[in-house]
């Protein structure tokens, strides 16, 4: 038996697959995250107002959105928080160890952080007109900067798992050469302004509630509106940057690669319609807050937050997801959970060459043992599992899957031969900037290949059952079973 790679069994999430459920808790985690990221800047400028001008009453706009937050950000956060560790734990689990191995006293660092944080918007809304305004300005200050300090160390994490930018890291191995990757200050940049626009968003829901005719609607909404617009205009700036930041993968993904819906408008910098548009209503909405801070109304700034959570958060992260293709982190670990190249700093080994030498069926460590040998009995199997292993993290299996489903990209044709080619060729050279390196030993190519054109012909569905609606309708249907067994076996060469 040849040695085994330490790859997890493959969490395989039948229709929208595991890329999908990662995204949406996600999303609703950054929508919450970054809202109060941005929250906690807004407090201490208009805090810091409150005792400058001596004006007390701006501190019930501030004790309103603190609660507001309480519920809407840490109830919201605390839940999806742990679930994506659960979800990015089963789904990418060395995408995740790779991150926990080069970072764990960066994110040690984070939780103590997150920590203060936590206590300090308790303490922030709880403390508010007990204490002397002085000492809670200050309690309001600790909140700022622990919630900063979460959002850089995150960012240097996340922004590793796009490339490090540079090649020193590969062979250091140093978390400092990780974390102050090339990409780390564009997107600090990025989601920094940008949450000043979700705390906006969000903060117009707690001056639609103020009673109107209160003076503190103007005063508060003007600055509210203020910061959103000042964050939204920052945020295409530093977008801008970010763009020039990525790795050629990436910018390839962004030109002519990602999902048709997405859409985009190629001015000297790749915009997409949907963010345009989004931004540009969102733009529009605080823009008349500013104006008319006496009209906003609750049902309407709430619509306005769904809009940026549904047009703008989901669409943005599941673009920054899709631009890491093929890998998940550092350029070293492809999404499928294979590593693609040798990092020497941390001594670890390519696996692509021993797979195409040994087999994924036999050096991966969680194979049925009676997949491990190609059979023709068990070849539409064995095919389904290599699938699943190789390809289902970024594509659906199924036609009508969301995630570049296979079936769709192949034409549906049922040419197994043709689909080999593929796989013989750009898949197993790494000739496809987007896929990984897949270089399969010719029998697993063929097991993969019979799978896949067996479901392109409806004979057999995603999750590997075969469909009897091949055989002629007054066949047992044991019969027909059997037909629809044989059929993708003859098909091969
Ligand atoms: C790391 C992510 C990833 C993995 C793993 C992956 N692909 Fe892809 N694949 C992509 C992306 C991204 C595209 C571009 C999709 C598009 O253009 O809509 C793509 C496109 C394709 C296409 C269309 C041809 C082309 O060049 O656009 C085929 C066929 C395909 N993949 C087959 C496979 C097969 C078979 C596997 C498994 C053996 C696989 N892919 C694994 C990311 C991946």
């Amino acid at each position: 038996m040849s040695d085994l790679i330490g790859m997890y069994p493959t969490w395989y999430v039948p229709q929208i697959g595991t890329a999908w459920v990662m995204g949406i808790i996600g999303t609703i985690h950054v929508l919450a995250s970054n809202t109060s990221v941005g929250a906690a800047v807004l407090f201490a400028m208009l805090e810091s107002r409150a005792v400058r001008e001596n004006k007390p009453e701006i501190m019930q706009y501030i004790k309103k959105y603190g609660m507001f937050l309480l519920v809407f950000s840490y109830i919201w956060g605390s839940v999806t928080g742990p679930g994506i560790w659960y979800s990015v734990t089963v789904a990418s689990p060395r995408g995740i160890s790779a991150l926990i191995h080069n970072f764990v006293w960066a994110w040690a660092t984070e939780w103590i952080f997150f920590t203060v944080e936590v206590i300090g918007v308790y303490a922030l809304v709880y403390t508010i007109g007990k204490i002397d305004p002085k000492t809670h300005l200050k309690i309001t200050w600790t909140f700022v900067v622990s919630s900063i300090a979460t959002l850089v160390l995150i960012v240097g994490i996340l922004s590793f798992m796009m490339w490090p930018g540079n090649d020193r890291w590969y062979l250091t191995g140093s978390v400092f050469d990780a974390f102050f990757n090339l990409n780390f200050a564009a997107q600090l940049a990025e989601r920094g302004f940008l949450m000043l626009t979700s705390a906006a968003v969000v903060g117009s829901i707690i001056v639609a509630a103020i009673p109107k005719g209160d003076p503190l609607r103007r005063d508060v909404g003007k600055t509210v509106a203020q910061l959103g617009l000042f964050g939204l205009v920052g945020g295409a700036l530093a977008f801008m940057w970010y763009v020039a930041t990525l790795p050629p993968n990436a910018l390839l993904m962004l030109k002519d690669r990602l999902p048709h819906w997405f859409g985009y408008v190629d001015f000297r910098v790749t915009t997409f319609m949907p963010l345009a548009i989004t931004s540009l209503l969102i733009g529009l909405y605080l823009l008349w807050v500013y104006l008319k801070p006496h009209a906003v109304r609750v049902p309407l700034a709430a619509g306005m937050v769904v809009i940026l959570l549904i047009a703008g958060i989901w669409p943005e992260e599941r673009t920054r997801e899709s631009l890491r293709k093929p890998w998940v982190a550092g350029q070293y670990m492809y999404s499928n959970q294979i590593i693609g190249r040798d990092v020497p700093g941390l001594g670890i080994q390519d696996e692509v060459p021993i797979i195409a030498k040994e087999g994924l069926l036999k050096t991966a460590a969680f194979v049925p043992a009676d997949l491990r040998v190609i059979t023709p009995q068990n070849q539409m199997q064995a095919g389904r599992l290599l699938a699943v292993m190789s390809c289902s993290n970024c594509h659906s299996l199924n036609k009508d899957g969301p995630l570049r489903p296979l079936p769709q990209l192949l034409h549906g044709t049922t040419d197994v031969a043709m689909i080999q080619g593929f796989l013989a060729g750009p898949l197993a050279h790494g000739t496809v900037p987007y896929m990984p390196k897949i270089d399969l030993p010719d029998d697993e190519q063929k097991a993969l290949a019979t799978f896949l054109a067996a479901v392109n012909a409806g004979t057999v569905d995603a999750e590997g059952h075969l469909i009897a609606r091949a055989a002629p309708a007054a066949a047992p249907l044991h019969t027909a079973v059997a037909q629809a067994a044989a059929q993708p076996v003859k098909a091969k060469d």
